[in-house]
């Protein structure tokens, strides 16, 4: 069953029944300012930080699930009904409804008794407020007398604090109202310099700003008393719960049309500025008033929107497909992409399962998450880059987050995921592969921000792959630390006490535990810091780089095969994990995807038989599962991975970040029917037809799919916020459709299925733009190119002559 549909012409997916299964959602903002909103209109907004400078409230884990928005209420003045014309809160049975979620704005519109109203809801680019745009029309053969209100709720900044410390809360919420604009000064007049502005294009008939006043003793949203009487009553908030409530009255003429648009900002004064007049408390309005008025201009609006979309544009058009699959090429060319950008602005902060109060910026995922950004703002990518390797520490370790709002490392979660230096190496090859811009190597970086300990980027990637050598277990493979990329197969915990943090619980002394993956880890970066080494002329450098590579090889052919498939780790006991020996997980997806991904056992056999293993014991129609048999009770000395119950997350769910790994080592294998098969079998498109089961929403990947040991098997969870989303972008676009940057030019190397006659590309590398036109003659994958119709040796394209800015490919399959 499906509850919308997708617009590819216009980039949008549109939503046709508001009671979708979860709620479906989008953002809004691509620089600093940024929100989160649902089909119906619900969700937040805020500055840079979720949890520091969050806007508006919004209130997690409720009943109806998604509760607290950008809610707008009209109110029929003959009449006195009231409706929301976004279905929440009141849920009135509309007579029409669409949800459009587009790239960077949502706009949803309705109509009921005969009066339709659509808003667009978007974040201009280089501004910090949100614009809601409301259209309204009569379609009714007389006049109406409407009322519209608008509404939403402050948070008092910090969203943590704002949940839970009421006894202080309650008495801090301030506001000023001056010509109809409604501004939340809570804690401004002691050391915050930031306010919210919200602002109405009409002069207003009423306004409130203190909640109970609006919404009326023992009522909710959906019925405030203010909007039943038609009256809002000038409320000045001091205190309790500050919000933001316009009044406007509207007379509109049969098939008259009349928009009317709402604004809600951040700003911040300059400390010597923040009070006007200076020695009194009010806030300073000189710095935004010009701001305020022009975005409540209509043609202002018009042209931001434009730009917005122009932006898109530029961002998606610089990798276009055109494949026999309807479902890859919306998802490479507007989704997935689209989502990556989301991964790179938000991290794993907020989304409808990240509460943006809990994980700042991961080490490892930020890293991953670039393979998914880095061609299309490569300039943010190189600060990205740069800020996540600041928080690297001497040792070569790394803090595993960061926060965004001061960049500093977390204390609270601290280090030792020994697999989070590698993924700097990965990061940063990504980067050069796409820029060519090798002079990032050499930008001076602190080690954990200490000023003076700045050594040039190059080092740092030294470190890291160092970092692994000084950890070495009884194997000769690597010791796990506190967890590897599973996050939860936490082999130093030993956890018994309830509520304790399996990541930040170390019982054992860490000297035995050993991870395969992170083996398998090791040996790509180590190709990778060696590829860099040899472009800096540094061969015996690289050359040593390699010899631990295969050391490393070496040790994971004696020690980490388990006959049919790659072994997952050894335990704090030296027992293996992920064994046939082993009564429940036996075999882990983890380690056959990135060991062959890594190139292991590509020449011995190892590799197909791993691949061969995961189609047998692990791919379900689905997607593929993250190990099996499920584990079916708690283990202490694996830690939280047995804390789920068997089919969800980490314990047996199809873990959608790991499964490209499968992907890409089928296409080293030349299997491009297979990679492309599990390649479909998550892909969210292609699951639309099973909304009901999916759930989420069909046009993002989710982290997770409920594996088949899990009683509702199949259904996602956790979406938006996945380095699900760069790793299938990077192996749909690198590996299976093979348009793939190197060091030396724009290799062209698909490994598509047999039934495919080609596919159309055009890809802007480093300036240029390739028309890339790959055809089948044989079903094979051998690569045969022309380069603007000359014959080119291998499979590379490379860069053309200076100032040449368009290069046609042909590339033939045989
Ligand atoms: C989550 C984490 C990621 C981790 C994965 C597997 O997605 O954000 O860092 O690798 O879970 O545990
Ligand atoms: C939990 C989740 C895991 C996530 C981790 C982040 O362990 O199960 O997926 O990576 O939290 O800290």
């Amino acid at each position: 069953m499906k509850y919308g549909y997708f617009d590819d012409e216009n980039r949008e997916y549109v939503i046709t029944q508001p009671d979708t299964p979860l709620p479906w959602i989008n953002y809004l903002g691509c620089q600093a300012y940024f929100g989160i909103i649902s089909n119906t209109a619900g969700g937040y907004s805020f500055y840079r930080d979720a949890r520091l400078r969050r806007v508006t409230r919004y209130r997690y884990n409720n009943a109806p699930y998604d509760f607290g928005g950008r809610y707008i209420y009209l109110r029929d003045d003959d009449s006195s009904e009231f409706w929301s014309p976004s279905w929440q809160p009141t849920r009135q049975v509309l007579e029409r409804y669409t949800c459009r979620h587009g790239m960077g704005y949502t706009v949803i519109g309705s109509r009921y008794h005969g009066i339709e109203a659509q808003t667009n809801y978007f974040v201009p680019l280089d501004q910090d407020l949100e614009i809601w745009r409301v259209t309204l029309t009569n379609r009714r053969s007389a006049r109406a007398s409407l009322s519209i209100f608008s509404s939403i709720e402050f948070c008092l900044w910090d969203a943590q604090d704002d949940a839970t410390n009421f006894q202080r809360n309650f008495s801090i919420g301030e506001v000023e109202i001056e010509d109809g604009v409604i501004y939340h000064k809570t804690e401004y007049r002691e050391r915050r310099n930031h306010f919210a502005y919200f602002a109405c294009s009409r002069s207003l008939a009423g306004f409130d700003t203190q909640r109970e006043a609006f919404l009326g003793p023992c009522r909710g949203w959906d019925r405030p008393v203010a909007v039943e009487r038609g009256q809002l009553s000038n409320s000045v908030a001091h205190g309790w719960a500050p919000m933001g409530a316009h009044h406007v009255k509207v007379a509109l003429e049969p098939g008259e049309t009349q928009q009317i648009i709402f604004l809600l900002g951040y700003h911040e004064n300059p400390q010597a500025q923040k009070f006007d007049p200076p020695d009194s408390q009010t806030v300073n309005k000189q710095t935004v008033k010009p701001v305020i008025a022009r975005y409540l201009g209509l043609a202002e609006v018009d042209a931001a929107f434009e730009k917005l979309r122009q932006y898109w544009d530029g961002l998606l058009g610089i990798c276009q497909v055109a494949t026999p699959d309807v479902h890859t090429n919306r998802m490479v060319n507007i989704w997935n992409a689209y989502q990556c950008m989301a991964t790179f602005n938000m991290s794993r902060s907020a989304s409808f399962y990240e509460s943006g109060i809990g994980r700042g910026l991961g080490f490892r995922d930020s890293n991953q998450d670039l393979l998914g950004f880095v061609h299309m703002v490569p300039a943010r990518a190189r600060e990205r880059i740069l800020d996540l390797a600041a928080t690297q520490l001497a040792t070569g370790g790394a803090y595993h987050q960061y926060q965004p709002l001061t960049k500093r490392g977390n204390n609270d979660v601290g280090g030792n995921f020994n697999d989070d230096p590698h993924w700097l190496i990965i990061g940063v090859a990504a980067y050069l592969k796409e820029t060519g811009d090798w002079s990032i190597l050499d930008e001076p970086v602190p080690y954990d921000n200490a000023p003076g300990s700045e050594r040039p980027l190059y080092e740092h990637l030294q470190r890291s792959f160092q970092y692994t050598l000084d950890r070495l277990g009884p194997h000769g493979l690597p010791l796990i630390g506190r967890a590897d990329w599973n996050d939860c197969l936490n082999l130093n915990c030993f956890s018994d006490t309830p509520g304790q943090s399996f990541q930040t619980t170390t019982n054992k002394d860490g000297k035995i535990a050993e991870s395969v993956f992170i083996a398998a880890l090791f040996v790509l970066a180590g190709r990778e810091i060696a590829d860099i080494a040899r472009h800096k002329g540094r061969k015996e450098e690289a050359a040593r780089y390699l010899a631990e590579v295969a050391k490393m090889e070496d040790a994971i052919r004696k020690h980490g095969w388990d006959g049919e498939w790659f072994l997952r780790a050894y335990d704090d006991f030296g027992r293996k994990v992920g064994s046939k020996e082993c009564a429940e997980g036996k075999i882990f997806i983890e380690t056959q995807g990135f060991s062959v991904l890594a190139g292991i056992g590509l020449d011995d056999g190892r590799a197909s038989a791993a691949m061969e293993s995961v189609a047998k014991h692990l791919a379900t129609p689905h997607g593929i599962i993250l190990q099996q048999p499920a584990y079916s009770k708690y283990y202490l000395e694996l830690g939280e991975i047995s804390s789920y119950p068997p089919g969800y997350k980490e314990n047996a769910g199809i873990f959608c970040h790991n499964n490209p790994w499968v992907m890409i080592a089928d296409t080293r294998l030349g299997n491009g029917d297979r990679a492309h098969d599990y390649y479909a079998r998550i892909n969210p498109s292609a699951r639309e037809p099973i909304s009901e089961v999916h759930r989420c929403e069909p046009y993002v990947y989710a982290q997770m799919i409920a594996g088949r040991d899990a009683p509702t098997y199949g259904e996602a969870k956790n979406s938006w916020l996945t380095g699900t989303a760069a790793w299938n972008y990077y192996a749909i676009t690198q590996w299976i459709l093979g348009i793939h940057p190197t060091y030396d030019g724009l290799e062209i190397r698909p490994v598509v299925p047999k039934g495919w006659r080609g596919l159309k590309a055009t890809r802007i590398f480093r300036g240029v733009t390739y028309h890339i036109n790959v055809t089948r003659q044989g079903e094979g994958n051998r690569v045969t190119l022309r380069v603007n119709g000359v014959p080119q040796e291998g499979a590379v394209v490379p860069a053309p002559a200076v100032g040449v800015r368009e290069v046609a490919v042909e590339a033939t399959l045989t």
